[in-house]
C-alpha cells in the first residue's frame, strides 16, 4: 500500500502510518506544488491532505488506486467531492477535533479586536506607553452585548457557548433553524440574516464554503451592520467580498474587523494590512499542539481504515 501525506506529519501519526504503508511525505509544510502533486498521487491507494490542496477532478483522475483522501481539516472545500464520489474513492475530515480550538480562537480574535488588543500591545513596543491615560486605545465592550452567529454548526455552538460567561444575547442565522433543545441549551434566538447584522454588535462568521456562501457578507450586508459592530471571520476567506470589506473599514462604516481567514490565501486584499481597525491572523484556527495532534491521528486512523476496508469515523457526505 502506497500513501502520500502532502505535509510532514507529526511523529506519532508518520510512525503508525509507516507500519502499515509505504508513505511519501511532502518535506516542507507548505503547500506541496500542483504539478509535484500529481505526478506524486499517481501510484498511491490513499491521499492525506491539508487544505490547501487542490484536489480537483485531476488530481483524482491521476490516481487511478486512489481509494480515499483523508484531509486534515473540517472544511473540505478545495476537495471535488463529486469528482471523488464518481470514483468511489472516500472523503474523509476531522470535524470533531478541532471544534473546541477553534472556538477558542475565535474568542482570542474577538476580543483582541474589540479590545483593540495588538494594536495597544504595538504601541507599547514602540515605547509609548509614557502614562497610563484616561482616554487612550479605548475599545469596545464585549459583556452584554450582542453576538449573531453565521452558521450554528458545531464551532458555531461552541462559540455561543462561551457567550454565555460574557452575558451576551446571541443570535444566529442558518440554512435550517436547529432543534429547540439546542436553541435552549444555547440560549440562542434564530433570526433572518438581514435581523442578524442589523442587530449584533459581533457578527461572527462559521459557514463552510459553498456557492451559498460565496460573497454572502457583501457591500449590502456590510451596510446593513451596525456602525459600531464587528465582523470575526474564523471560517473561510471567500464567505467575505474582501474588498468590500476593506472600504467598509477604512470609511469606518464598521468598527473593525477580525480575521483568521482571507479571500486569496495567503494573499490579502490591498489596504486591508494598513488598517489599525484589524487583528489579521494566518489561519490558525485550530493550530494547538493537542489539536493539530489530534487532527492528523483522525486522518491517519479514517485513512487507514478505509484502505483495510473498515468504515472512516469521519466520512464526508455529499451535500
Ligand atoms: C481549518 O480551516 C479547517 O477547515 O480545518
Amino acid at each position: 500500500m502506497k500513501i502520500l501525506a502532502t505535509r510532514p506529519l507529526p511523529s506519532s501519526a508518520l510512525e503508525r502510518l509507516r507500519r502499515e504503508a509505504v508513505v511519501e511525505s511532502y518535506p516542507e509544510d507548505e503547500t506541496m506544488p500542483y504539478e509535484a502533486l500529481l505526478s506524486a498521487v499517481a501510484p498511491c491507494d490513499g491521499l492525506i491532505c491539508v487544505l490547501t490542496d487542490r484536489i480537483d477532478a485531476a488530481v483524482l483522475a491521476a490516481a487511478p488506486r486512489l481509494k480515499v483522501v483523508s484531509t486534515v481539516a473540517a472544511g473540505t472545500d478545495n476537495i471535488d467531492l463529486r469528482a471523488a464520489a464518481a470514483r468511489k474513492i472516500v472523503v474523509t475530515n476531522t470535524p470533531d477535533a478541532l471544534t473546541e480550538t477553534t472556538a477558542d480562537l475565535t474568542w482570542a480574535l474577538l476580543l483582541a479586536t474589540a479590545r483593540r488588543v495588538v494594536e495597544a500591545d504595538q504601541a507599547l513596543r514602540r515605547g509609548e506607553f509614557r502614562a497610563w491615560q484616561l482616554m487612550g486605545h479605548l475599545g469596545f465592550d464585549v459583556h452584554g452585548k450582542t453576538l449573531g452567529i453565521v452558521g450554528l454548526g458545531r464551532i458555531g455552538r461552541a462559540v455561543a457557548r462561551r457567550a454565555r460567561g460574557f452575558g451576551m444575547r446571541v443570535l444566529y442565522h442558518n440554512r435550517s433553524r436547529v432543534p429547540d433543545e439546542v436553541e435552549a441549551e444555547l440560549g440562542a434566538e434564530w433570526v433572518t440574516l438581514e435581523t442578524l447584522l442589523e442587530s449584533s454588535h459581533v457578527v461572527s462568521l462559521h459557514t463552510p464554503l459553498t456557492k451559498a456562501t460565496h460573497h454572502m457578507i457583501d457591500e449590502n450586508a456590510l451596510a446593513r451592520m451596525r456602525s459600531d459592530a464587528i465582523l470575526i471571520n474564523v471560517g473561510r476567506g471567500p464567505v467575505v467580498d474582501e474588498a468590500a470589506l476593506v472600504t467598509a473599514l477604512r470609511g469606518q462604516r464598521i468598527a473593525g474587523a477580525g480575521l483568521d481567514v482571507y479571500e486569496r490565501e495567503p494573499e490579502l486584499s490591498a489596504g486591508l494590512i494598513e488598517l489599525s481597525n484589524t487583528v489579521l491572523l494566518p489561519h490558525i484556527g485550530s493550530a494547538s499542539h493537542e489539536t493539530r495532534g489530534r487532527m492528523a491521528d483522525q486522518a491517519v486512523n479514517d485513512c487507514l481504515a478505509v484502505l483495510a476496508g473498515r468504515a472512516p469515523t469521519h466520512p464526508v457526505k455529499l451535500s
